[in-house]
């Protein structure tokens, strides 16, 4: 994963859950954020440039993302599906008005919106986001070396 010194968030394990596909999604959220705060400038038209060429395709990438998360939910039959989809949905809803906000210049500027998506990726992650980790790590099964996986035969058995 790539790094630089004035990335905004920095990817931790504390944040993994040991689910390769998920962990993957993850850094890749993480990515995105620190990709558009790398594009601040403090120059408003090259800004909303920036963020034109790519919004679409950063939310884009977050539904797929939630989506991934809701189907493993409910393959696995986690009890706190319905209030975890919620927040997803919720949180969409909050970035199309940010979005909304941004395009019609009112407040936000690209620093605000990216400390925006932030503060929620990190506190969704450390927040909701473990609930279902914990929970796949008492169905899960530990392959030889030492990752998770979950199978068919873990979801029947949960
Ligand atoms: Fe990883 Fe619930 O978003």
């Amino acid at each position: 994963m790539r790094m630089n010194e004035s990335d905004l968030i920095t990817w931790s394990d504390k944040f993994a859950c040991g689910i390769k596909l998920i962990d993957d999604q993850h850094k890749e959220l993480v990515e995105l954020v620190n990709e558009m705060f790398n594009h601040v400038t403090g120059n408003g038209l090259q800004e909303r440039d920036y963020f034109n060429r790519v919004i679409q395709e950063a939310v884009n990438y977050v539904k797929t993302h939630f989506a991934t998360e809701e189907k493993l939910m409910l393959a696995t039959k986690f009890p706190g599906y319905t209030e975890h989809k919620k927040e997803h949905e919720s949180f969409i809803l909050a970035v199309v008005d940010n979005i909304n906000d941004y395009k019609a210049g009112k407040r936000l500027t690209l620093s605000t919106f990216t400390r925006f998506l932030k503060d929620w990726v990190l506190s969704h992650i450390a927040l909701m986001d473990k609930k279902y980790f914990d929970y796949f790590k008492t169905i899960a099964t530990r392959k030889a070396d030492g990752k998770l996986s979950i199978t068919a035969d873990d979801v029947n058995n949960a």
